[in-house]
């Protein structure tokens, strides 16, 4: 990817999960990578890890720092609060980083004329009732988390219609791979404690999209340097989706704990949680000619061991 060779680019965000590696896959095409993340969640190993590319230890939300950064041509925009229950309970906090933080970064794209990635979420649809879900599909958030990203992406629109910046939305469905967080490395640690049981919270007919970090990253890759994906909006999911107790299950199996851990269910999920997501990923294999290539079956063996966990 030659395009993006000897251009500026900046990653909100870039000491958190997804950030990390799209950061590292920046960092060998450019030699101008600013990761721009205020440590909240986001872990140091991270960046330290990304030797080439210069940390600046910030929050979106200061318009001093943010504009002090030199001009940039590129900004994936992944800096977030990330966490749905998190939302509900302090939606005014959630709100300031999710919605207002963006209108800061798009600040920072008009300053300098930069085009701009956005990170949105399955959550600005809620609970679809079209499977799988295109992107036309249109807001019906159900948690504060996704409203605050309904509102990021219409930010969006507005700076990209009224003041003409190049910005692509990507709404990820659910994202994993190593260095994540969410149920994968829930039920992972929760083995690790006790593998005689397995709590699941809510019914576990919950169902999720699984797709993998580097699948993501590619796709990330290919709209930063895309000019024909201006205003475009792109569903990133596997186009597959697995009840949390079939992924339970599954987990199990690769441990070699199908026949020894009980599973049980709370039956009551926490607020703001979705039944099922299922992306419709046909926009991001046309236009972007794009494959999301990792299964989760396939994956399932590296992040156990990864985590050093054995059969
Ligand atoms: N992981 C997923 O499955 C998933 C799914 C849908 C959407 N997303 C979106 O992708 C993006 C990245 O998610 P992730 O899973 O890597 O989350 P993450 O929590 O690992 O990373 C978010 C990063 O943002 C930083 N941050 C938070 N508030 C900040 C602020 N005010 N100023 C500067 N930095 C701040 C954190 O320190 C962290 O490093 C987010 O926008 C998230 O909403 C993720």
């Amino acid at each position: 990817m030659a395009e993006l060779d000897g251009k500026k680019v900046m990653v909100t965000g870039g000491a958190g999960f997804i950030g990390f590696h799209l950061s590292k896959a920046l960092s060998s095409l450019t030699d101008n990578l600013v990761i721009y993340d205020n440590l909240s969640t986001g872990k140091m190993e991270n960046v330290t890890d990304v030797p080439k590319a210069r940390f600046v230890k910030g929050d979106i939300l200061d318009f001093q720092t943010l504009f002090s950064q030199e001009k940039m041509d590129l900004i994936y925009h992944l800096a977030a609060q990330v966490v749905v229950p998190y939302s509900m309970e302090n939606p005014m906090d959630d709100f300031n980083t999710n919605a207002k933080g963006t209108l800061c970064v798009l600040e920072k794209a008009r300053k300098d004329d930069a085009k701009l990635v956005f990170a949105s979420s399955a959550a600005v649809y809620g609970n679809p009732s079209v499977f799988p879900t295109p992107e036309s599909y249109g807001f019906h958030p159900f948690s504060c988390y996704g409203l605050s990203k309904v509102v990021g992406e219409e930010y969006c629109q507005m700076y990209r219609e009224q003041y003409g910046l190049d910005i692509v939305i990507t709404r990820f469905a659910n994202v994993y791979g190593s260095r994540c967080h969410g149920v994968i490395h829930d039920f992972l640690d929760k083995l690790a404690k006790n593998s005689d049981k397995l709590e699941i919270i809510g019914t576990g007919q919950q169902c999720r999209d699984f797709v993998h970090v580097s699948d993501v990253v590619d796709a990330l890759l290919k709209v930063g340097i895309m000019p024909s994906v201006d205003g475009k909006v792109y569903n990133l999911g596997f186009g597959k989706t697995t009840s949390i107790l079939e992924l339970s299950k599954m987990i199990l199996t690769s441990l070699g704990l199908q026949n020894k851990t009980i599973v049980t269910t709370t039956n009551v999920s926490w607020h703001g949680d979705v039944t099922k997501i299922w992306f419709d990923i046909t926009s991001a294999k046309k236009e972007l000619n794009w494959q999301p290539k990792v299964s989760l079956e396939d994956n399932l063996q590296e992040i156990i061991a990864e985590r050093k966990l054995t059969k």
